[in-house]
């Protein structure tokens, strides 16, 4: 006696399926337009949504990166808090911010309204630049120096929170960022964040 073997590999013998009904080529439809929607919003929106730094972008040597933010840190330094130096840049200066773990140096201070080149970069890993409570999320990757072009529109004293899994102490990689206004008058807050 002959018996026929047939796995799930093989594909179901005659005519085994129906054709789609109505309403769901209609959904695979719409589905589909809506897939080209998303799609073309991609590109619409890098232009047109505002929400893509225009800023620089180039290869570096996380050595010269921290050499090149030592520098910034020695130029600039007013004061300390707790071992971590304060820097204050001039208007208009490039600004230097190293990610390490579980770190972010320096504390800058800067002035609102005024125009600055931030520069990020991290020194081992992969961490993620967040400040808070300004919605602003950038990854801050090692081998690269990302220039974003940053001008503070409110005074206060801001954290910066990592925002990309780095490790045992990423809940503590927390930041500072003090922003003065026009009268160079700095804004106490009481819990230390505005
Ligand atoms: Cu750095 Cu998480």
């Amino acid at each position: 006696m002959h018996t026929e073997t047939h796995t799930g590999l093989d594909a179901p013998r005659g005519i085994w399926w129906k054709p789609a009904h109505k309403a769901e080529r209609l959904w695979v439809g719409i589905a589909f337009g809506w897939c080209l929607v998303l799609f073309a919003m991609m590109p619409l929106w890098h232009f047109k949504g505002g929400q893509n730094p225009t800023g620089i972008r180039r290869r570096t040597d996380p050595k010269a990166y921290y050499a090149r933010t030592m520098e910034f840190i020695r130029q600039y330094k007013v004061g300390e808090d707790r071992g971590m130096p304060i820097v204050a840049p001039p208007p208009g200066s490039d600004v230097y911010l190293m990610a390490f773990t579980f770190q972010w140096q320096p504390i800058l201070k800067l002035q609102q309204g005024a125009q600055y080149t931030l520069h990020l970069s991290s020194l081992d890993m992969n961490h993620g630049f967040e400040l808070f409570p300004v919605n602003a999320n950038f990854q801050v990757v090692s081998g690269y120096d990302y220039g974003l072009r940053v001008s503070p529109t409110a005074a206060g004293d801001f954290r910066i929170i990592c925002n990309e899994f780095c490790g045992i102490g990423h809940h503590t990689m927390v930041g500072r960022v003090i922003v003065v206004d026009s009268t160079g008058r700095e804004i106490a807050s009481s819990g230390g964040v505005q």
